[in-house]
């Protein structure tokens, strides 16, 4: 089975967009393809986060994950700094990433912006970290949302650099990126993706929230003042009203060619109402679920340890194939 791997950061509560850009098209792979999806706290930390709410994200992304349909049984569902090797491998990569690559990328101009009083070498060099935890599964494919096509083509060029050098070590993988919800914009700036760690909590809906703070953040969307107020699908001239649409489509189901003709003779306040109700709809059942897991410590435990220690073993043989390229003497 092809090999996949994706993770979220639990910098904060996970969000619509991680839900409809990742986590809802990783349940799918399930069956087919060998899954590793993991919350990735090394990521986390390269910007300030407070320790207990890392560890209440954590644990509350992992019931998450499990309350979305992701099965311990079926996939690896573990958390990154338990599996010790992504970090080993990030130092190894990070003497074969270029400053050149790593400047040009558009997250790290985002964040070092919105983080300017903390703006660490971990924050640079976060895509060399990304880049480990894809190569050491050998995945051959990685679903992700659009914001993160760049730091995977980096991923690629360091594989691809590195096996020039050192023979194939390294599946180069291929990015997985959804037609809809690849990018869900933040409902007061649709010009912007929606970002769990928001200065504005009305930008993002998170996967816990109270649907009627929902429905409320939903209804305040910033749409336009266009005079006729139509209603279509035009990312550029009508951001807020695609988005919605965006959203609707993945909540509902149904293709944005289907829903539009149904708008025709409507106001953006049906189309809100619409778009609330089927996001309640949507995460009813998932918050149902992450109630149950949240409360059984216990079966998170052995969740996140078992897939740990899968996670491990294939982990381990893929640093010890790249410690011997390089030429580091083998632990006698
Ligand atoms: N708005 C989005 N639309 C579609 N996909 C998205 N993803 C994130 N936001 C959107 C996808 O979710 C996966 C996990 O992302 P992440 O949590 O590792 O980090 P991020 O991309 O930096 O997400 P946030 O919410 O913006 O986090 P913060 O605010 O902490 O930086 C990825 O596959 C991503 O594409």
């Amino acid at each position: 089975k092809p090999v996949v791997l994706s993770g979220c950061q639990p910098s904060g509560q996970l969000s619509i967009g991680n839900y409809i850009g990742a986590i809802s098209n990783w349940v799918k792979m399930q069956d087919t393809h060998d899954c590793k999806f993991m919350l990735v706290d090394l990521h986390a930390i390269t910007v300030r986060q407070e320790p207990q709410k890392l560890t209440e994200a954590t644990l509350d992304g992992l019931a998450l994950y499990l309350a979305c349909g992701l099965d311990p049984d079926k996939s690896t569902l573990f958390i990154q700094s338990h599996v010790p090797e992504h970090a080993e491998l990030a130092w190894v990569l990070n003497c074969y990433t270029q400053m050149g690559e790593l400047n040009r990328m558009t997250q790290f101009k985002d964040k070092s912006q919105r983080h300017s009083g903390n703006i660490n070498a971990g924050l640079f060099t976060y895509p060399a970290l990304m880049a480990a935890d894809i190569l050491i599964y050998q995945a051959n494919e990685v679903p992700v949302g659009d914001d993160q096509k760049q730091h995977l083509e980096l991923a690629r060029n360091v594989a691809e650099r590195f096996n020039n050098l050192y023979g194939e070590v390294f599946t180069v993988p291929e990015p997985m990126i959804p037609k809809v919800g690849a990018r869900v914009m933040s409902l007061q700036d649709p010009t912007k993706k929606m970002s769990k760690s928001d200065d504005n909590p009305n930008n993002y809906v998170g996967l816990l929230e109270d649907p009627k703070k929902i429905a409320k953040k939903i209804k305040r969307a910033v749409t336009d003042s266009d005079e006729q107020a139509r209603i279509y699908f035009d990312p550029a001239e009508k951001a807020g009203v695609s988005n919605l649409l965006s959203i609707l489509s993945a909540a509902s189901g149904r293709a944005i060619d289907e829903l539009v003709p149904e708008y025709e003779d409507k106001m953006y306040g049906h189309l809100k109402t619409d778009v609330a109700d089927a996001v309640v709809a949507m995460l009813e059942p998932i918050q149902q679920r992450y109630q149950e897991m949240r409360n059984d410590p216990a079966f998170l435990q052995q969740v996140m340890k078992q897939g740990a220690d899968k996670a491990r073993a294939k982990a381990a043989t893929t640093l010890a194939e790249v410690y011997k390229a390089v030429g580091f003497v083998p632990y006698p």
